[in-house]
C-alpha cells in the first residue's frame, strides 16, 4: 500500500543534533560576533540611497521602526536558543516544532538570505572601492560599474563579482583564519564609526534637518523596510549557541545587546550624515566617506573608505562561512543533494557546498543592483522570522512556559503575534518586483522539496 505523504514529520529533541564543541564563548565574544555580522553595508552604503530617495533625515526614525521589528524577532530567537539546545539555528528549531516542510522552507529562506546578503555586501563593497578608486583618479568603464540597468548603461558589477570569487575561494581554504580576522575587524568598524561621529558632529548644520520628514510617514516606513537589512546577521549569535559557556543566559543577552548597540550607532550616524550633507545629495554608494569629503576632509574620507573596504570584506566572509555550513547541515538531513556534505580532506571544510553557495552569490552580485538585492534579502529574512515567532507559540504548547534560568519572551502570545504582524507589515512596504522574485523563490523551494528533499530525507528513509 502506498503511504500517504507526511509533510509534518518531526525530529524529536532527542534525535536532533547536539553539539560537542568546546564551550568557550562569553557574552563579550557573542556581542563581538553579533556586531561583526550586523554592521556592514546597511549603514555604510544603503543609508545613502535610503536617505536621499526614501525618508530624508527621518531615516533615523526608519531605523527605530526597523529596530523594533528586529527586537521582537530577536526575543523569539532568544527563547528558542535558550530552550532548544540543538545545532542548526532556526532551521533545526522549526524541524522540531513544526515538522519537515516548514523547516525546509525556513531553511530555504535562510539559504537565500545568506546568499543574497553575500551578494549585497559584495555589491556595497564594490561601491566603496569604486568611490575610493575614483577619489584617486581611477574610473572603471560605466558598463562594468553596477548590476544590469541598460538605462544607466551598466551591465555587470565586475568588482562585486571578483570579490565573491575571492571570498568563496578563501572560505574553502582558510575558514577559521578568516573568521578570526572578522573579530579583529570589529574594532576597525567601531573605530571608523566613532571617527565619523566625532569629526562629523562639528559639521552638522541643523538647517539640513529641515524638512525632517520630506517624504512623510510613507517614507519612514518604506525606509524601514529597506534598512531592516542593516540589522540582519543578529542570528549569527544564536548559531554559535553550542560554543557558549552559559548559553541560556548569554545568548539572549548577546542577541539583544548587539541589536541595541547597532541601533544606537545607526541612529547617530544617520542623523549626523543628514546633518552634514543635504539629504538629496546622498544618493551615492559610499555615503559615510562621501560626507567627509563633502566637508573637505578628503584624507578622513579615504581612511573611512579603506576601513569600510576592509570590514565589509569580512562581513561577506562570515556570511559565506555560515551559508556553507547551513547547506552542509541541510544536506546531512537529506533535503539537499549529498555532494554538499562532502568535507574536503585537506582543509576540513565543506568545499563543494561553499562553491555552490559562491556560484549563486556570484550571479546575483554581478547582475542585480544593491537596492534590489537588499530588498530580496529582507523579504526572505522577514518570512522566516515570522515563522520563528509562530514557532514560539507552538513551542509553548509543546513544552509549556520556560523554566527558571531559561529565556522567556514576555507577554506571550501578544509579542509573538506582534512580531508576525510587524514582519508582514514591512513585507507590504517592499517593491512589487521584490514580491515577484520572492514568489519565484517560493516556487523553486517547493520544487526542490517535492522533487528531491521529501524522497531523500533521512526521516523518509527511516
Ligand atoms: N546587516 C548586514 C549589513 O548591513 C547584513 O551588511
Amino acid at each position: 500500500m502506498k503511504k500517504s505523504m507526511d509533510l509534518f514529520r518531526k525530529k524529536t529533541f532527542e534525535t536532533a543534533a547536539r553539539g560537542d564543541m568546546n564551550r568557550t564563548l562569553t557574552l563579550k565574544d557573542l556581542i563581538m560576533l553579533g556586531i561583526g555580522a550586523i554592521i556592514g553595508t546597511g549603514i555604510f552604503v544603503i543609508t545613502g540611497q535610503a536617505t536621499a530617495l526614501y525618508a530624508g533625515p527621518a531615516l533615523s526614525l526608519s531605523f527605530v521602526v526597523a529596530a523594533v521589528v528586529v527586537i521582537l524577532s530577536g526575543l523569539c530567537f532568544a527563547e528558542f536558543a535558550s530552550r532548544v539546545p540543538i545545532l542548526g539555528g532556526p532551521y533545526a528549531y522549526l524541524y522540531v516544532v513544526f515538522g519537515e516542510v516548514v523547516a525546509w522552507f525556513a531553511g530555504w529562506f535562510l539559504i537565500c538570505e545568506f546568499m543574497l546578503a553575500v551578494s549585497s555586501v559584495a555589491s556595497g563593497w564594490s561601491g566603496y572601492l569604486q568611490g575610493f578608486l575614483s577619489s584617486i583618479g581611477i574610473d572603471l568603464p560605466t558598463a562594468l560599474t553596477a548590476g544590469y540597468n541598460p538605462e544607466k548603461g551598466t551591465y555587470i558589477d565586475l568588482i562585486a563579482a571578483i570579490v565573491v570569487v575571492f571570498v568563496t575561494f578563501w572560505v574553502t581554504q582558510e575558514a577559521k583564519k578568516a573568521l578570526r580576522l572578522n573579530n579583529a575587524m570589529v574594532w576597525v568598524k567601531f573605530a571608523i564609526i566613532l571617527l565619523f561621529i566625532l569629526v562629523g558632529i562639528f559639521f552638522v548644520k541643523p538647517g539640513n534637518w529641515q524638512p525632517f520628514t520630506p517624504f512623510g510617514a510613507k517614507g519612514i516606513f518604506d525606509g524601514a523596510a529597506l534598512v531592516f537589512f542593516a540589522f540582519l546577521g543578529f542570528d549569527a549569535v544564536s548559531m554559535a549557541a553550542e560554543e557558549v559557556k552559559n548559553p541560556q543566559r548569554d545568548v539572549p543577552r548577546g542577541i539583544v545587546g548587539s541589536i541595541a548597540i547597532a541601533t544606537i550607532l545607526y541612529i547617530i550616524v544617520t542623523l549626523i550624515l543628514s546633518g552634514i550633507v543635504p539629504f538629496e545629495k546622498l544618493n551615492v554608494s559610499d555615503p559615510v566617506a562621501f560626507a567627509m569629503r563633502y566637508v573637505g576632509h578628503n584624507f578622513l574620507g579615504s581612511v573611512i573608505s579603506i576601513g569600510a573596504i576592509l570590514t565589509l570584506l569580512t562581513v561577506t566572509i562570515s556570511m559565506m562561512y555560515s551559508l556553507a555550513r547551513l547547506l552542509y547541515a541541510i544536506s546531512k538531513d537529506g533535503l539537499l543533494p549529498k555532494f554538499m556534505q562532502e568535507i574536503d580532506p585537506k582543509h576540513h571544510t565543506p568545499k563543494k557546498a561553499t562553491w555552490v553557495a559562491g556560484a549563486f552569490a556570484l550571479f546575483f552580485a554581478a547582475a542585480f543592483p544593491l537596492n534590489i538585492l537588499a530588498e530580496l534579502t529582507n523579504i526572505v529574512a522577514l518570512s522566516y522570522l515570522a515563522l520563528m515567532a509562530l514557532g514560539v507559540l507552538k513551542l509553548r504548547k509543546m513544552m509549556g512556559p520556560p523554566k527558571k534560568g531559561e529565556f522567556k519572551v514576555p507577554f506571550v502570545p501578544v509579542l509573538p503575534v506582534l512580531s508576525v504582524a510587524s514582519c508582514l507589515f514591512l513585507i507590504t512596504r517592499l517593491e512589487a518586483v521584490t514580491w515577484l522574485v520572492f514568489a519565484i523563490t517560493l516556487l523553486i523551494g517547493a520544487l526542490i522539496y517535492f522533487g528531491y528533499g521529501y524522497k531523500n530525507s533521512v526521516l523518509h528513509q527511516k
